[in-house]
């Protein structure tokens, strides 16, 4: 731990940081990337790297690609001791930030660079290499890159390390890529980054990085119902890695929950077998990991049952989508309206009922327009309908992508009614589902904050013959538990869940095989209808 004058300095640092963060705003601090790790964990970090370095950082030549107020620094000095730190640089955009850090920590020994890292590890100004970079990078999102910014950063990370990094990355993705391109052979380094990437399409590359180039010692995610470290730490991770090939029969230490020296769960993963993994956020396969997966590949799952599609995306819902009510009050004919359900957040109920025009027994009946007649035909035929189109112009509707792209404009994607949807999107850890199933007795069709479910093989046949059974069904999908549906689906920052209409396909329907085995005999195996991807084009094999 700190002895002396340094744990006066963190306890200084930590009021700095304090009054620093309060003064922006949560919106500001999260455009900015700008979230401290909390000392005691930048510890636990320090600590792991030591101890699987052993006595190869003897010096050690410390940085932090984005420093902040200097939290792995400190943590930095109580592991190492202040002696062994030849060198030590913290880059910082900041200003703010900059000065604190230079101000709490020049005087033993950290050297602060103000400016942005990915424009400094490039130029004339980049810094000794490091050989132990500490850090949690800025967690600044696609979006909020310009997109000549974007262009400038994958240009860059595939001239420094051979890697094509999908445009939907974050920015902590680059950081991670150029700062290990920076580190000396043989270094080593700790990241606390957003989870995202072992799940994602866009994650990819980087996986492929990190099985590939470099040797991946350690994966820690944290349980998000353990609140040590607060909101936070909900979807992260830390990566330990050395800038090194990896040996031939390398495994990587995958662990989940507790802390860094104290796991709750913990498996060794072959490097070859994270290859062929689509998702790293299932191991360690252990009871306690919030997202292991439900199937191992051998079972039915739900897509052989079901064809899975997500609802419609009207392309303006507040222009599209109407009160039942108000639609006829407008008199637009009905044959161009379509029952809809309402968003999940105001939808209560998970059964469905139907009224005799086949409309949701809810309190708030919608329907959207939908019509595939030219704008000449509406005119002289529905003038109440044209009437209706025509505020669209003053919106702007007609200028959105969607719209834009539609011919007639207002024509909407074919979706028959499913007898069962799931939603797309929402929260909830442990025992809670962060998705609901809905059975939906009515002709509402959903938007695409919904996945549509449509029995189909015997599952349809099944149904058809006995319609009855749709409860029984309803209730099967009820079985689906939170740890199965954030398994396949990925979480984002701040907890938020997601499931795509694959993913929802591979979770394990083995329950319906139980429940009516003549449906097991018909089902092909899983590996031929949603094996393992392809691989994808490989980065150079370097370690730099
Ligand atoms: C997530 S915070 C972490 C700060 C510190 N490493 C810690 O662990 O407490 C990321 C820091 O990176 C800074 N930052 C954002 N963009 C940057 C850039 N392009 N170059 C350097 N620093 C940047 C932010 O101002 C913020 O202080």
């Amino acid at each position: 731990m700190l002895a002396g004058p340094e744990n006066l300095v963190e306890a200084r640092r930590q009021a700095v940081q304090a009054a620093l963060d309060s003064s922006k705003s949560a919106a500001e601090r999260n455009r900015l990337g700008q979230f401290a790790t909390p000392n005691a964990l930048a510890i636990d970090i320090a600590r792991y790297v030591r101890l699987v370095a052993g006595r190869l950082l003897s010096p050690v030549r410390f940085a932090d690609p984005a420093i902040g107020t200097g939290s792995f620094y400190s943590a930095a000095l109580a592991v190492f001791g202040r002696q062994r730190v030849e060198s030590a640089v913290g880059v910082e955009l900041d200003a703010g930030f900059c000065d604190a850090a230079r101000d709490l920590w020049a005087q033993a020994g950290l050297k602060v660079v103000q400016g942005d890292f990915t424009h400094i590890v490039a130029g004339p100004r980049r810094p000794v290499a490091p050989n132990l970079v500490l850090t949690n990078p800025p967690y600044v999102r696609h979006h909020h890159l310009g997109r000549q910014d974007k262009e400038r950063l994958q240009a860059l990370a595939y001239r420094m390390t051979g890697v094509r990094v999908n445009g939907l990355a974050g920015l902590y993705v680059y950081f991670l890529l150029l700062a290990t391109a920076w580190m000396e052979d043989g270094g080593y380094a700790a990241w606390l980054v957003p989870s995202e990437f072992m799940d994602v399409n866009y994650g990819a590359a980087l996986r492929r990085y990190l099985t590939d180039c470099v040797t991946l010692i350690r994966a820690h995610r944290f349980d998000p119902d353990d609140v040590q470290f607060g909101d936070a730490l909900v979807s992260s991770v830390v990566l330990v890695l050395r800038k090194a090939l990896p040996p031939p029969a390398h495994a990587v230490q995958f662990t989940f929950g507790g802390t860094l020296g104290e796991p709750h769960a913990s498996d060794a993963i072959p490097l070859q077998q994270l290859r062929e993994s689509r998702k790293w956020t299932g191991y360690p396969s252990h009871a306690r990991n919030d997202r292991r997966r439900s199937s191992n590949g051998d079972g039915s799952t739900l897509g052989d049952f079901f064809r899975i599609q997500r609802g419609i995306a009207t392309g303006s819902n507040k222009f599209f989508v109407l009160d039942r009510c108000d639609a006829e009050r407008r008199r637009i004919p009905k044959r161009y309206l379509r029952p809809i359900l309402p968003s999940p957040r105001f939808l209560t109920t998970t059964v469905i009922d139907a009224d005799k025009d086949g409309y949701p027994l809810i309190e708030r009946q919608l329907c959207v327009v939908d019509c595939d007649l030219p704008e000449a035909v509406v005119q002289t035929r529905h003038p109440a309908l044209w009437e209706y189109l025509q505020t669209a112009e003053a919106l702007g509707i007609k200028r959105g992508y969607l719209v834009g792209k539609r011919s007639p404009w207002y024509k909407q994607e074919r979706r028959d009614p499913a007898p069962f949807l799931c939603t797309y999107m929402g929260r909830g850890s442990d025992q809670k589902r962060p998705f609901r199933f809905i059975w939906n007795r009515s002709q509402a069709i959903g938007t695409n904050l919904y996945l549509m479910l449509y029995p189909k093989a015997g599952l349809a046949r099944l149904l058809l013959s006995h319609p009855d059974r749709a409860a029984d069904v309803f209730a099967l999908l009820g079985q689906v538990t939170g740890h199965e549906l954030r398994g396949e689906g990925r979480v984002y920052g701040g907890g938020l869940n997601k499931i795509e209409p694959g993913e929802l396909a591979r979770i394990s329907a083995v329950a319906f095989v139980e429940r009516w085995p003549e449906l097991g005999s018909a089902v092909p195996r899983q590996g031929e209808l949603f094996g393992e991807r392809g691989r994808e084009s490989s980065p150079q094999r370097r370690a730099g």
